[in-house]
């Protein structure tokens, strides 16, 4: 047997490759993220910033890739228990839109690296029309912490994988706590609710833990799936950045063209594409919503569409419907992206494995973009 005793394998830690090391590292990079910052007696977030909560009208969010993802999730949170209107851009739409901002705005830039040079620029245009800024970052000291009013830091440790996950998993922890903190400052949070809130976040690092557990059952899956030309991803509310981002993931390390939508807009073009050579992706967990994405799940499976399903423990009216379940722990379905985007991160690792694709390196990609 060769032992590979060079410094790459130890860094990995015994993983072949360092994504699926940081797809491990997850429950660990979430405690960091949460740690110390969640507030029992306050019923609260400590997040020690300057920036003034009840100043803003407005949030404006930008960021690229799998950042631009976070900032969709974090637009239901900050508009579910903060109740302050929240527009979200990719970062290099927002530099060039002439977007309407005035004091009033609270510009957020999320980026791991905090290099993303279009990232940066939207972030410049909106201080120059007199925003106030915070950005939400994983490098210390980086570009934008630089130029921001005030930085939160996501504590999810060295990234190394070009597709991101666990930056990813402590951005949607970040703004979890960050639409708690505005909540609670503006009075829109009543006291209760944020304790609900704050003890099912405080659980979801173990949560995490146990997605992590459903490796051998989605590698199966991916086996049976990894020769399609295509896959389409679909979700709901908080849960539709989740399909965008299980979609980026797949197409970024194993090529194969991925799609996703909104479940609601399948019907307005994606469902032409269904046939039985097309296995689609539904996040089906439980929301007020829930109903309304297991009637387009009958929809795909009446087309002939291989559907598999990522649906909340216990639930078992969606096995009648969907091939593939991939069960998630329970959790406040504001919550829900954090334990669903997992699976859809093995699903894509396994997928680029079994295809032999270069994981930590794909093609054409850069771990940070920092050109136009
Ligand atoms: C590149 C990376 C992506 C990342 C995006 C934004 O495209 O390949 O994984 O999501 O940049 O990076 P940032 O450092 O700003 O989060």
């Amino acid at each position: 047997v060769e032992v590979d005793w060079s410094l790459e394998a130890a860094e990995k830690g015994g993983y072949p490759h360092y994504m699926l090391k940081e797809i491990y590292e997850q429950p660990r990079v979430l405690e960091n993220t949460l740690g110390g910052r969640l507030s029992e007696a306050r019923a609260g977030v400590e997040l020690d910033l300057r920036v003034d909560p009840t100043r803003f009208e407005r949030v404006h969010i930008v960021a690229c890739g799998t950042a631009y993802y976070a900032a969709w999730v974090g637009k239901y949170l900050i508009e579910g228990l903060a109740r302050v209107p929240v527009e979200i851009d990719v970062a290099s739409e927002y530099r060039y839109r002439d977007p309407v901002v005035d004091e009033r705005t609270l510009a957020i830039a999320i980026s791991q690296s905090g290099e993303t040079i279009d990232t940066l620029e939207a972030l410049r245009e909106a201080k120059r029309k007199g925003a106030g800024t915070l950005g939400v970052i994983n490098a210390k000291g980086s570009s934008i912490t630089r130029e921001v009013d005030d930085t939160l830091y996501i504590h999810a440790g060295p990234e190394i994988g070009v597709a991101s996950t666990k930056a990813y998993m402590a951005m949607l922890g970040a703004m979890a706590m960050l639409a708690v903190w505005m909540g609670r400052a503006r009075g829109t949070l009543p006291e209760a609710e944020a304790r609900t809130f704050l003890g099912e976040l405080r659980k979801m690092p173990r949560l995490v833990e146990q997605t992590l557990e459903k490796r051998q059952e989605i590698a199966h899956i991916a086996e049976k799936y990894h020769q399609a030309a295509d896959y389409l991803f679909l979700g709901r509310h908080i849960q539709a950045p989740t399909a965008y981002e299980g979609a980026l993931k797949l197409k970024e390390i194993s090529y194969i063209h991925a799609e996703a939508y909104p479940a609601g807009e399948m019907k307005h073009g994606p469902i032409a594409l269904i046939d039985e050579r097309l296995p689609v992706v539904v996040l089906t967990t439980e929301s007020p919503i829930y109903e309304k994405t297991l009637s387009n799940i009958q929809e795909v499976r009446a087309r002939g569409g291989r559907v598999i399903a990522v649906a909340t423990e216990g639930d078992l009216e969606v096995r009648r419907f969907a091939q593939d379940v991939i069960y998630v722990p329970r959790t406040h379905y504001l919550l829900s992206p954090m334990v669903s985007v997992v699976p859809l991160q093995l699903l894509a690792y396994e997928t680029a494995v079994l295809l032999g694709r270069d994981v930590d390196q794909p093609r054409n990609l850069a771990k940070s973009v920092t050109v136009e």
